[in-house]
């Protein structure tokens, strides 16, 4: 789920999904804000995208979604969170910070450290969002295989 307010998050997520693709794992993308949250639970992984707006804060379009987590038990759910900031701003990609603690505390198992974004995403940065990807599923097919023994 991604929310992008002038692309380059959506540039990301769009990013995502062709890697989670090209390791044959299907993958749905959708905007936080057009999101009914109860399909997470549908799902094994759930990868947010959020931008971050003025004074570090979690972008509007996803903040009810950012509450929302709050009172949510995900304990069956791997994630990662990435997303686009700007270096100008002191307060770097803090949306991203604050929803990995976030779903950090739904007992949801974090797949990957989070990774930040200067405003488009490069090259460099499709290398590192491809190593996030991984890391992801093999996290939660280290998961699985315990949880078979
Ligand atoms: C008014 C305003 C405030 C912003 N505040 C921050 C901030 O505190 N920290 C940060 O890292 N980026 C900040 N940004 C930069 C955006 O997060 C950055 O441009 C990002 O790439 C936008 O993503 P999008 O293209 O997906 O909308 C701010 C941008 C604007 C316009």
């Amino acid at each position: 789920m991604f929310t992008s307010m002038t692309g380059n998050d959506e540039a990301i997520a769009d990013i995502l999904f062709r890697i989670f693709n090209d390791n044959c794992v299907q993958a749905d993308v959708s905007r936080i804000e057009d999101t009914d949250y109860a399909c997470i639970t549908n799902y094994d992984v759930l990868v947010v995208v959020s931008y971050t707006y003025e004074d570090g804060e979690v972008p509007r379009p996803a903040y009810d979604f950012y509450e929302w987590l709050e009172h949510e038990k995900l304990s069956s759910l791997t994630f990662g969170v990435c997303g686009s900031g700007d270096t100008f701003y002191e307060d770097f990609c803090t949306a991203v910070d604050n929803f990995d603690s976030r779903l950090e505390n739904t007992g949801a198992i974090r797949g990957a450290d989070p990774v930040k974004v200067e405003l488009y995403p490069e090259a460099e940065d499709e290398q590192r969002l491809g190593n996030f990807v991984l890391s992801i599923l093999n996290t939660k097919k280290g998961h699985d295989e315990n949880q078979n023994v």
